[in-house]
Parts: structure tokens; sequence; C-alpha cells
């Protein structure tokens, strides 16, 4: 068994030259979500160079593909988003992004060479597992729509497990995070305007002024988290808008908030959301205002882990690496797709160690500083296919 996993490592390490010179080639050429196309372009011509069946399932951009298997085994999809930021890079790399105001900031450059890279492993394995592999490059991660898209075009039909893995830039290379259970957290969005009545600054007694309703809102929106919620659940919601006023001696007639909600149970989401809205109507009536409700909607279902994935992913990668390089996987409170996959077949979202030993407090995800650590690219493609593999052995056994 474990020399299947040395086999996988083995390739990787041969491979790392050209995985490496495919990193470099999409960190130079990001595109923002929805728009993979030369990005998806790319891709499919390495999945099919590598022996790869590119699936056409009519997508705008993002790619599936598989290396068939034989009817009735086990059907492994494996899973990498392919998107960029509107940042300007200031990294200051040989292959710093040739696209203005464009940059892999989230390190999905990483996750297409971890992608190609098991692809390549896997197509050149000679005692391969027989079940069918299926690769999911996925656009449009960072709007958190690429998966929808994917999963309503039928990527996941016949799939027994997803795998996946995120960069993980406070994690050394070569260091992975895999815990069961909950790992990112359920997104939702609210914005609305209070409404009142403008005037002169200095004659507040015929206004109806927006500003106090505002004030109390604003802290009033804090006590959700802190009085409502259990304590023992995880809960966000931050305000990270308000828009009002043209001057100081203006008293305006409205105000727009708009801000972030997160949680990781759905009755949390729910309780957070029903508290929102009579919180902030009633602190606007107080004031004597209305409220006019733009949005209250939930996003993306939390990342949770299904233990049998998780399961499978601790074991195959204890194989390949040591028990030695798995870490207990730190939840985090932002959110990812992945979770569509997970409500339809079981999976394992994984954090792949992606920081450099000297640099694990540089810069972050979304930062114009930050990239992924390139040993971390051999790594993360074995990674995935031993995921794939491990499944597939783990489930016939
Ligand atoms: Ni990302």
């Amino acid at each position: 068994m474990s020399n299947k996993f040395d086999d996988i490592m083995r390739s990787a390490r041969a491979l790392e030259p050209e995985l490496r010179q495919i990193r470099e080639h999409f960190h130079r050429h990001p595109e923002l979500s929805g728009e993979e196309y030369h990005t998806s372009e790319e891709i499919s011509r390495r999945l099919e160079a590598a022996g790869c069946e590119i699936m056409d399932l009519g997508l705008d951009t993002g790619v599936v593909a598989r290396l068939p298997g034989k009817p009735g085994e086990p059907v492994i999809a494996l899973r990498a988003d392919i998107d960029a930021l509107p940042l300007t890079e200031r990294t200051g790399l040989p292959y710093e992004s040739e696209s203005s105001g464009l940059m892999h900031a989230c390190g999905h450059d990483a996750h297409i060479s971890w992608g190609l890279g098991a692809a390549l492993i896997l197509a050149s394995m000679e005692d391969r597992p027989p079940g069918e592999i299926r690769f999911l490059f996925q656009p449009s991660e960072e709007k958190t729509s690429g998966a929808r898209v994917l999963v309503d075009a039928g990527a996941l039909r016949g799939v027994d497990y997803v795998f996946g893995g995120h960069n993980k830039p406070d994690l050394p290379s070569g260091v992975v995070g895999i815990s069961e259970g909950y790992l990112m957290a359920s997104s939702g969005r609210f914005s609305f305007r209070v409404v009142g009545k403008g005037g002169h600054g200095a004659i507040p007694h015929l206004t109806i002024d927006p500003m106090p309703a505002v004030g109390s809102i604003i802290s009033g929106i804090q006590s959700i988290v802190a009085r409502n919620v259990n304590p023992l659940d995880s809960a966000v919601i931050s305000v990270g808008a308000i828009h009002s006023g043209t001057a100081g001696n203006i008293i305006p007639p409205d105000a727009e908030i708009a801000g972030t909600m997160r949680s990781f149970r759905p009755e949390v989401g729910d309780l957070i959301e029903t508290r929102l809205r009579d919180l902030v109507n009633g602190a606007a009536a107080t004031h004597g205002c209305s409220v006019e409700w733009l949005a209250l909607e939930r996003g993306v279902s939390a990342v949770n882990n299904h233990p049998e994935a998780t399961r499978i992913a601790r074991a195959s990668v204890s194989d390949l690496l040591g028990e030695e390089k798995i870490v207990e996987a730190v939840p985090v409170m932002a959110s990812e797709d992945f979770s569509v996959y997970q409500e339809r077949v079981p999976g394992c979202f994984l954090w792949i160690g992606s920081g450099h030993p000297d640099r694990l407090d540089g810069p972050g995800w979304h930062h114009p500083e930050f990239a992924a650590d390139p040993d971390c690219i051999p790594v993360g493609a074995a990674i995935l296919a031993s995921a794939a593999v491990g499944a597939m052995t783990r489930t016939v056994e």
C-alpha cells in the first residue's frame, strides 16, 4: 500500500520543474472570476496532453475532465479553483502578473498546478486503481458561484468522494491541516437604507435625523453575536460600509449600511438573520426612521468535512508525508464554495501549507505581496493524487 504513495511522491518530485513552470505561467496570466478563458483553454490543453478526457458540460469557463475508470468502481473528484482578484501585484517576483490590476492573490495559481500535477501523476501511474478520477477546475470561487455552476452542469454525476485544498501561508510547505467537521463558515450579506428626513444641521427638530439610528444599529448589531448566539457557537457580523451625507451642516435624509455575516451551523445563520432584521427595524423606529431592506441573503453553506472523507484524506496524507506532517486544521470564518460539493457528496477540504518556513507571518491571502511558497507545488499535487488513490483503495477494501 504505502509504496503507491512513495511512487506518487517520486513522480511529483520528478515533475517539480514542470509544475513550477505551470504555476508561474498561470501566475503571470491571472483572470477574474467568470473570465477565466485563457486559463481554461490552457488547462484543457495540458489535461488532454496528459491523457485526460475533457467532459463537454457546456461551461463558459472552468474545465471538467476525467481519467476514465471501470464501471462499478468508485469515482473520485479532485477540485482546484482557478480565478484571480482585482489587485495590483507588488511581490516583485520574476513571474509577477503581466495583467495590470489583476493578481493571483489567493494562490489559485498554485491550486491549478496542484490539479494539473495530480492529473499528470495519476495519468502516468502504472498500477493506478481502476476507478475514474474526475478533475474539477472551478471558475469563480472568489464570487462563491462557480461550484454551483459545475454541479448544475453535472460535474458531480456518479462521484463518490470529493477532495480539495487551499494553500495556507501560515503553515509551512509540506505540512497539512486536516480536521473533521466545520472548517470554513457559511456566508451572508445584508444592506439596508435608514430613511429619515433631511434638513439644516442647526435645526434638527424639524428633521428626522438618521444618524442616531445608525449609531445605535451599529453598536446593537454586535450584541447579536455577544448576547443572542450561544457562546459555544461561532459567528461574525461585520459592518463594512456606511454611506450618508454630504456636508457637516446638513442632516442627510438617509443612510445606507452594508455588511457581512458568517457562521458555521445553519441554525445560527437563521438566528442572526432574524435578530438582525428585528434589531435594525426596531432601532430605526425608536428614532422615528423607517428601513428599506436592500439585501438580507444567505450565501454558500459552511465547509464541513465529512468523517469518512476526512479519515481517507488523513490516512492518505499520512502514508504520503508521514503522520508528523499532519496538524489539526484550524477553522476560519472566511467562506468557500467547496461546501456546494459537500452538500452532494462526502468531501474533505484540506489546508495545504504554502508558507516559507522563515516567513509564516508574511502577507496573507488577498494581499498585493502574497505568493504561495513554490515548495508547496509538488507536495500539493501529490496530496491530491494520494487522496484519490486512497479513496479508491480504501473504498474497494
Ligand atoms: Ni482562495
